[in-house]
């Protein structure tokens, strides 16, 4: 039996994850929920999986919560060292790290310092501190797999693979909701339209990211870190049927695809068996029923956001950071119906290509970059509004 902690267990993919902790009750079981502000829910959870530990954002709901299960052997903690805490819990076998955002940083290192198995569905961890990361999991003896379904695709294919002999690895897209929309169309796009993914049901802000193409931008960065490869070994393709999830091309011409169901239980299901296989909760992939498959290069034009990304890859240091700090303050802004979608990249845009790179190795440094530059993205909005 697995000990498994869910962070951002109220949201899409703790959701997910939960179903698939359900299902294989007999090797899995819940000892630690972290959720954010749907307190409602995460009663519901608490009652349904009978965690040791919880934590939510607010104080007051953790005390509220505390007196509500007073006497059930449950430890009700709040806020960021809420969060880590129920990562770093003892009894924690795996750690399912899918808060959104820089906030899921801390508790995802947590996790890692505790040499934990850390299934990672939180991209941003990765995208403004791979490097970071990626030392500490040696230091300490901790495991990544990821979850994101793009990324668990390649960490598939290469499962047998010498990684010196990956010449390229192609994510794919779903193009989002706008992909077939013309240029002069995407100046009207409303919130209800951008939050309408074809493929995907998601958070909101992964569902933004994903209607400009910089999730696909943050999750270009992200596989580099979690691969170790280098910028022009990464690219993307648009693939609206989103049943290739990554092709990875090896240096004698084969390339590796992984297909399957668009539905984020099985990279879930697989990051927690690892290195095991589990039966699937999914009906098979039936591909005559499907029978095209289509890939397509990325409109750049359309699409600017994906060159901004590019450029984060390939100049690293603090630029990702920026990158990514800005991000979440336009989308915050675009959900809270302050600016329009076209909006999100020019704002994201300027504060990239006027961001002073710097390096950003430290915890500090990180959150240093993310401060500064969600400061000046807030007086740009300022600014233009
Ligand atoms: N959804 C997908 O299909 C998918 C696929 C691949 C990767 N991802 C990545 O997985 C992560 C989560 O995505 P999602 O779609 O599941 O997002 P989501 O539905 O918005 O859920 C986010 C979760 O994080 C919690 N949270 C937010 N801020 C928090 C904070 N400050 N402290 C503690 N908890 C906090 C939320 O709590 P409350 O709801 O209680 O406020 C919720 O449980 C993102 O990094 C995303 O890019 C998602």
């Amino acid at each position: 039996m697995k000990n498994i902690s869910v962070l951002g267990s109220t949201g899409s993919i703790g959701r997910s994850s939960l179903e698939v902790i359900d299902k294989f009750s007999h090797r899995f079981k819940v000892v630690g929920l972290a959720a954010g502000r749907n307190t409602q829910l995460l009663e519901e959870q608490i009652e349904k999986f009978r965690p040791k530990i919880v934590s939510l954002e607010r104080k007051e709901e953790a005390e509220d919560l505390r007196r509500k299960f007073r006497g059930k052997s449950i430890k009700v903690t709040f806020a960021q060292e809420g969060a880590e805490e129920v990562a770093s819990f003892s009894e924690n076998d795996i750690v399912i790290s899918a808060i959104t955002g820089i906030n899921g940083l801390r508790p995802t290192l947590a996790a890692v310092q505790e040499g934990k198995k850390v299934a990672l569905a939180n991209k941003e961890s990765m995208v403004v501190a791979g490097p970071l990361i990626q030392d500490m999991i040696s230091k300490f003896g901790a495991q990544l797999i990821p979850v994101d379904s793009e990324h668990s695709g390649v960490f598939q294919c290469l499962a047998k693979e010498e990684m010196g002999n990956i010449k390229k690895v192609t994510l794919t897209a779903s193009g989002g909701p706008f992909f077939s929309k013309s240029s002069s169309e995407m100046n009207d796009i409303t919130l209800e339209e951008a939050l309408n993914h074809p493929r995907w049901k998601m958070g909101k802000k992964v569902t933004i990211d994903s209607a400009t193409l910089m999730n696909k931008g943050l999750e270009l960065i992200e596989a580099r870190w979690l691969f170790g490869l280098e910028p022009r070994q990464l690219g993307i393709l648009i693939h609206p049927q989103s049943i290739v999830h990554s092709l990875v091309e090896m240096s004698d011409g084969s390339v590796l695809a992984q297909l399957s169901a668009t539905d984020m239980k099985l990279p879930i299901q697989y990051a927690l068996t690892y290195p095991e296989r589990e039966n699937s909760l999914l009906p098979s992939l039936d591909l005559s029923e499907i029978k095209a498959l289509e890939f397509y290069e990325v409109n750049v034009e359309k699409f600017p956001i994906i060159k901004l990304a590019r450029l984060a890859l390939e100049e690293g240091d603090s630029l990702p950071i920026a990158l990514n700090a800005a991000n979440e303050v336009v989308v915050s802004a675009f959900l809270e119906q302050r600016i329009k979608f076209m909006d999100i990249s020019d704002v994201v845009t300027e504060i990239v290509e006027n961001h002073q790179k710097r390096k950003a190795q430290s915890l500090e440094d990180i959150f240093d970059v993310d401060r500064e530059t969600r400061r000046v993205t807030l007086d740009l909005l300022k600014k233009r509004s």
